[in-house]
């Protein structure tokens, strides 16, 4: 995240939030899988060197970002990863099965997306693939840090369980409205009051 200068007399920075997040993940009993970079256009980079470029001194160099990364986590399992896939039964490995022209790597290029309401949404084909290539049909994905719920609306077509978390009550809202949710999804402390944070 590019936390923008608060004024001429200081600096922009860059807050690392996967590389903070991972180890308090690691220990509360998740697994890292994978760390999936989305590559944008160069263009979608909001420009960050123009300082750099009249003057070209080291120290104030500043990358545009052109990439996200997109960390993939899973409840700790003391099961190999077939015998997890046993659990399933032949119709739904069947169903399941990613089809080609899958990606083989971690770098995936992918278009930006918009959205009318949040200002930094993912684009359905990366939480379509992120869902498609981790999870079995019935499964349940969890996005912690939901936006605009782009990954429950891909969930909710490729027919995967989901748990979205936002803190922001104007994006759960938009979530709601996206996914055609009622009253279900309710603000945070109204969840915490239900005892379900217990
Ligand atoms: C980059 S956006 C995610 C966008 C999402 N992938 C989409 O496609 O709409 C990150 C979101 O995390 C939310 N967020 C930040 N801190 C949070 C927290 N502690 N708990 C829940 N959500 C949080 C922000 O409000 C923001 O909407």
């Amino acid at each position: 995240m590019i936390v923008p200068r608060a004024g001429r007399q200081h600096e922009s920075h860059r807050y690392a939030i996967p590389f903070d997040l991972h180890p308090r993940l690691t220990a509360s009993g998740w697994r890292f899988i994978d760390d999936i970079i989305w590559k944008k256009p160069d263009a979608a980079a909001k420009p960050r060197n123009s300082g750099f470029n009249v003057h070209r001194q080291p120290m104030t160099y500043k990358a545009n970002a052109v990439t996200e990364y997109v960390m993939v986590y899973r409840k700790r399992s003391h099961r190999l990863i077939d015998s997890n896939l046993r659990q399933y039964d032949r119709g739904t490995r069947a169903a399941s099965r990613v089809p080609d022209g899958y990606e083989p790597t971690n770098v995936w290029e992918l278009d930006p997306a918009h959205d009318r309401v949040h200002s930094a949404v993912f684009p359905a084909s990366l939480c379509e693939r992120v869902i498609q290539y981790y999870s079995m049909i019935g499964d349940l994905v969890l996005d912690p840090f939901a936006g605009s719920g782009t990954l429950g609306v891909a969930a909710q077509h490729l027919n995967r369980d989901f748990l979205l978390l936002e803190i922001n009550t104007q994006y759960i809202q938009r979530i709601q409205q996206r996914l055609g949710l009622g009253a279900r999804a309710t603000r945070t402390e109204d969840w915490r009051n239900d005892g379900y944070a217990q």
